[in-house]
């Protein structure tokens, strides 16, 4: 099972601001429905609140909590229990938040990120990966557009 990290940050890492998204492109929101079709998806409570609880379509959304469960979706309370459930699947897209983000960067496979180019507010950030670019990250690809970036980092 090859584990990926899909995620859009600001030149800060910023990734959040109050429980929601910091910046709107639909492009970018495209390019992850593109990369996580059929696949499926491990996020955590907050974002799935952010989604106002309602599955992405099309894809196996997994939800990570200590504190509830849901009936239309599927819940585990332990990181561990979620991945042992998914390791027939080909590709697992961790879609975070934060603390998603920051309890499996260090066993990702894959980073698909989205660098945003302009700054912004946040309280809430992706973990630090971009003093291993060259050691541990591999740049595999880049796609540049005015705003943002589109770059896949694979695992040495
Ligand atoms: N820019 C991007 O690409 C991107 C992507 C995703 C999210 N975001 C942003 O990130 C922010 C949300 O991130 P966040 O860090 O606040 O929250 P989060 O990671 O979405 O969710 C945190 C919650 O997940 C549960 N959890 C965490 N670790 C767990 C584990 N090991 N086992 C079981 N449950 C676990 C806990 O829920 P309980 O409290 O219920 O126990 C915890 O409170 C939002 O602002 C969102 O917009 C940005």
């Amino acid at each position: 099972m090859k584990l990926i990290l899909i995620a859009a940050h600001d030149p800060h890492l910023v990734i959040g601001n109050n429980g929601s998204l910091p910046w709107h492109y639909s492009e970018d929101l495209k390019f992850f429905k593109k990369q996580t079709m059929g696949h499926p998806i491990v996020m955590g409570r907050v974002v799935f609140e952010e989604l106002k609880e309602k599955p992405l379509p099309g894809r196996e959304n997994i939800v990570l909590s200590r504190s509830r469960s849901y009936d239309h979706v599927k819940t585990f309370s332990e990181l561990e229990l979620a991945l042992e459930y998914l390791c027939g699947e080909e590709k697992v897209f961790i879609i975070g938040g934060g603390e998603i983000y920051r309890q499996t960067l260090y066993r990702a496979d894959q980073l698909i990120i989205t660098e945003i180019k302009s700054e912004h507010k946040g309280d809430t950030w992706f973990p630090e990966y971009r003093d291993q670019i060259g050691d541990k990250w591999v740049e595999e690809w880049r796609e540049s557009h005015p705003e943002y970036d589109f770059v896949i980092y694979t695992a040495k």
